[in-house]
């Protein structure tokens, strides 16, 4: 099977409903993309990766299913390896080796795509205006957006040996240009 970004999207939309589980994946891609992008990588098969990454937390929402229990499905949807391999790498609990770029980059993406969300939808701008900085603030009120865990986020960007805010820089600019299927307010919609 070729592994496209249009055939993740079609697998992870049959078995996942939830607005706010697409936008996850959508931000996740973006972000994993982007640094895809800037290092030559394959796109499609990082997009790919990112967008199933959670594809069965809807049908698994537990940590004894998520994410082992929807390798099996991807096996059977014709999912190579390397895409499975890479879903379940995401899984603190599984303890899988991030040995490539694309496993260490997913990890990075995974918790700082959700938490400059959160920071951007209790601005009147949303991102277009954020700063590392304000992030950083933020990560140290453990009671804004309670279940990002801070810890992966700083085990992220030292996973891609980056400093902190050049990571949230990095990622802050690679969800500006989908603000919008997000959720998210932008300089021209507040003003309107
Ligand atoms: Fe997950
Ligand atoms: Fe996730």
């Amino acid at each position: 099977m070729e592994v496209t970004r249009e055939r993740a999207w079609e697998t992870l939309t049959r078995y996942t409903k939830s607005e706010a589980l697409l936008r996850h994946a959508r931000a996740v891609e973006a972000a994993t993309v982007w640094y895809a992008r800037r290092s030559g990588e394959d796109e499609e098969l990082w997009a790919a990766v990112a967008l199933l990454h959670d594809f069965d937390y809807e049908i698994h929402p537990t940590l004894d299913q998520h994410p082992q229990d929807g390798a099996p499905i991807l096996r059977d949807e014709g999912w190579p390896e390397e895409v499975v391999e890479g879903v379940l790498s995401h899984a603190e609990h599984l303890s899988m080796p991030r040995d490539t770029p694309l496993k260490k980059t997913l990890f990075a993406c995974d918790e700082l795509s959700g938490f400059v969300h959160a920071c951007g939808l209790v601005r009147p701008d949303g991102i277009d205006t954020l700063e590392p900085k304000s992030v950083r603030k933020k990560l140290k009120q453990p009671s804004f957006a309670a279940g990002v865990h801070r810890d992966e986020v700083y085990e992220g960007a030292e996973l891609l040996g980056l400093e902190l805010d050049e990571h949230i820089r990095n990622v802050v600019e690679a969800l500006r240009p989908i603000a919008p299927q997000l959720g998210l307010r932008t300089a021209a919609t507040a003003q309107a």
